[in-house]
């Protein structure tokens, strides 16, 4: 497979085009990014975590029955993924209250939600990502109905299969973000799950071992995703 031109740089990644048209190349940059782009400082190795984590993550899902783009690390910091034609959606589950949602509805941190919220947010930074629901999705043409009731159960089935795995290293799945794209007009997950992308904390203490160090400014931001990583049996390589 032979990397070809950039198409696309996002805040933390950029995509390569490759000479098969189904395949692009992820490459995971150190940048750090939060607040919708407003805060961003480069990290060193967070590239490579965070490449190698979405690859353990995405192949533990393919494993569990739920489709990914992820097809193989390429270097330490790419992968080569499936080319998918991606919905404007960001899908987000919550088991325990924090960040957003706190602020909007003046709930405390750290409260257990039973059954997990599931909410949608448009993929729109200079909105702000504003909270958006699948009637408003379907009147916009950004998803069919059916892809959304299947992102919906997708997204549930990483929560079973991911808080699970967390709690193998004594870890809290406090919440995390997921989006689809279509393969085939098949729903498939694309993006990454990272550290970036959820919230991670000690069983035990609560210690944060995710983004909100970044956001945060509590230091330690990559040593926090690779202790998370270590507890899970990854190895990084740089
Ligand atoms: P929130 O508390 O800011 O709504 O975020 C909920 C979770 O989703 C959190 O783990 C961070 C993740 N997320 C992103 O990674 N990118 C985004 O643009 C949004 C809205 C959330
Ligand atoms: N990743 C988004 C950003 O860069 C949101 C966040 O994680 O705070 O702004």
């Amino acid at each position: 497979m032979e990397k070809r031109n950039e198409l696309y740089a996002g805040k933390a990644k950029s995509v390569y085009t490759t000479d098969d048209e189904n395949f692009l190349v992820l490459a995971f940059r150190n940048d750090t990014s939060a607040f919708d782009g407003k805060k961003i400082e480069q990290l060193d190795r967070k590239g490579a975590v965070n490449n190698q984590f979405n690859a353990f993550i995405m192949q533990k899902l393919e494993a569990a029955g739920i489709p990914t783009h992820f097809e193989r690390l390429l270097s330490p910091s790419e992968s080569v993924v499936k080319r998918l034609q991606m919905f404007p959606i960001e899908c987000v589950v919550r088991n325990i209250s924090a960040g957003s949602i706190c602020r909007r509805l003046g709930v405390e941190e750290g409260k257990d939600l039973n059954p997990p919220t599931y909410e949608l947010f448009l993929k729109n930074d200079e909105l702000g990502d504003p909270m958006i629901n699948e009637s408003v999705a379907h009147s916009f043409g950004w998803a069919e109905p059916e892809h959304m009731k299947t992102m919906h159960e997708l997204t549930l089935k990483v929560n079973d299969v991911l808080k699970a795995l967390f709690l193998e290293g004594n870890l809290l799945l406090v919440d995390y973000k997921l989006e689809f794209g279509l393969f085939d007009g098949k729903v498939v997950l694309g993006d990454e799950f990272t550290p970036d992308g959820c919230r991670l904390w000690d069983k035990d203490t609560r210690e944060k071992l995710d983004k909100d160090r970044f956001r945060q400014g509590l230091g330690d931001v990559v040593e926090g995703y690779e202790e998370v990583g270590r507890r899970l049996g990854m190895t990084f390589e740089y």
